[in-house]
């Protein structure tokens, strides 16, 4: 069985005193609400402060980035060993905002996959596509593409210690989540991809939806078979709604 992962991506979002106080009342909420695994990934300057906050919790602590390097003349970056050394557990990598803004290519994406890995970081691989993709039918090859990326310099036993985040682009912070139908399609089609190289991998591998989640939609969505559990921005920033989100994804 796997075990559902509801994350929040808090973004560019936030201060100290409203980190604080978002985190507390997420502890209060969740209390007694959910069994699933729950992740917080606020900017990289509030790790530290969110870590000592939830560090006599479950919830988990991940960082929204990586750099692909190890340690050295990196202005501005910040490594997967330092991730780790404050606390993290998981990392995403190849947001889409990321990819678009900021021009991440799926091999840079993949370095960044190894970098995490090599730190015993879980990475979140994020993939999807964008409108102009989905209307032209292109939403399964671009999919696929950003997949074979990892696939081609890590291998499939790569997956087995990472989760795959299917937010298609147009759905993210627009309030138009992907239909639970339209999410299972793609959900399907990770996983049959990854069945296809190792059986046992594709069977576990935790597949999440992002792009809109709200406490209305998590449970239609994530009632669908092959998604387990969502990626949460926006509505990550509520305490009660997230913790309502985290509460639609137990079993
Ligand atoms: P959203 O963002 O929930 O605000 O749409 C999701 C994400 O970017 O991870």
């Amino acid at each position: 069985m796997r075990k559902p992962l509801v994350a929040g991506n808090w973004k560019m979002h936030g201060s100290r005193v409203d980190n604080a106080a978002l985190v507390r009342g997420l502890l209060d909420a969740l209390k007694s609400e959910s069994t699933a695994e729950v992740l917080l990934c606020p900017p990289y300057v509030y790790l530290w402060e969110t870590g000592r906050l939830i560090k006599d919790s479950d919830i988990e602590l991940g960082a929204q980035n990586v750099c692909a390097e190890t340690q050295g003349a990196f202005t501005g970056e910040v490594s997967a060993a330092m991730l780790r050394d404050v606390g993290c557990r998981y990392v995403l990598v190849g947001h889409s905002e990321r990819r678009q803004i900021y021009g991440e290519t799926d091999t840079l994406v993949a370095r960044k996959f190894v970098a995490a890995q090599s730190q015993k970081l879980t990475p979140v691989l994020c993939v999807g596509e964008t409108l102009d993709e989905r209307e032209g039918g292109r939403t399964v090859d671009v999919v696929t593409r950003q997949i074979d990326a990892i696939l081609a310099v890590s291998g499939v036993a790569a997956l087995a210690s990472a989760v795959i985040a299917y937010e298609p682009v147009w759905a993210i912070g627009t309030g138009r989540n992907a239909s639970p139908e339209q999410a299972q399609e793609v959900h399907g089609m990770v996983r049959g991809k990854v069945a296809a190289l190792d059986a046992t991998i594709g069977a576990s591998v935790r597949i999440l939806y992002g792009g809109s989640v709200k406490a209305s939609n998590a449970r239609d969505l994530f009632s669908m078979p092959d998604i387990d559990g969502g990626l949460v921005g926006g509505a990550s920033l509520k305490a009660e709604e997230f913790a309502r989100i985290c509460a639609a994804a137990d079993h």
